[in-house]
């Protein structure tokens, strides 16, 4: 059995709408494991909880309750739930890796820079980043035309080769991938799936959500179903009106 990087433990999350007073339940007790070269699937209907998990391991969000323990290169296990921002930035930095549905940049940041950025931060020559860079962006069929000028104008499947070549450069320890191949023409996916293959070779650990189940079956070694939660609840009561 390969090691076991990820250990999410009764994982809950719920919103509270404080305008509204109301609690939006998002997962209730949720449980599951990913090991190194694998990659495990998140499944269900929208709204099921999926990317808030997602969000939840990334520390976008703050997790209502359970345990999310990561086993770090070289920090020993840390529970990601209760983990100072400070240390999340870190592994951020150097060892997880998430590819949001969106690709957040600035405006006048060329491509290929985009690209490299966590190959620059971690400490690399900008060269030998930008050639990366280049290897990636070439293995997904980005033209060269565009590696110079800003993703900001890029069609939705542009911006995604942009997201997915960012995220994948580093082959960080654990990757998040939340619909990494929705807006991709079959080719293109289908080159996609090769690289998350290569990674898991590699021994990156993933954690993944992907639209077409066919996707699902072809890169999974263990699939999580989740249902989505109880309806919402009001916080308090509203004071009847004698
Ligand atoms: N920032 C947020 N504020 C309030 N509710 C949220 C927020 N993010 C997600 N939710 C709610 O949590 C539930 C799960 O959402 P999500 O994780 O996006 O589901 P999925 O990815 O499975 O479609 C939904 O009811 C959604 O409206
Ligand atoms: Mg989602």
């Amino acid at each position: 059995m390969s090691s076991l990087i990820l250990d999410v433990k009764n994982y809950s999350k719920s919103f509270h709408l404080h305008e509204q007073n109301k609690v939006i339940p998002s997962s209730h007790d949720v449980s599951f494991q990913v090991h190194a070269g694998q990659l495990t699937a998140l499944i269900g209907p929208t709204g099921a909880g999926k990317s808030s998990i997602l969000k939840g391991i990334y520390r976008t969000y703050l997790p209502s309750a359970g345990r999310i323990l990561y086993h770090s290169a070289h920090d020993g296990c840390i529970d990601l739930a209760r983990s100072d921002e400070h240390q999340i930035l870190a592994l951020r930095r150097h060892e997880i890796g998430f590819v949001t549905q969106f690709l957040h940049c600035l405006p006048r940041q060329a491509t290929l820079d985009v690209v490299a950025t966590p190959l620059l931060q971690q400490g690399m020559r900008a060269e030998l980043a930008q050639e990366k860079a280049k290897e990636l962006l070439d293995a997904m069929n980005l033209p060269e035309r565009l590696w110079h000028i800003s993703p900001a104008t890029f069609s939705g499947g542009e911006r995604q080769r942009v997201n997915l070549a960012r995220g994948l450069i580093s082959q960080p320890r654990l990757l998040l991938l939340d619909e990494p191949t929705a807006s991709l023409d079959p080719k293109t996916a289908e080159k996609v799936m090769g690289l998350i293959q290569d990674l898991k070779q590699h021994g990156t650990a993933m954690l993944a959500i992907f639209h077409d189940p066919n996707i699902t079956q072809q890169l999974a070694d263990h699939i999580i179903e989740l249902s989505p939660p109880p309806a919402h609840t009001t916080l308090c009561q509203e004071k009847q009106i004698a």
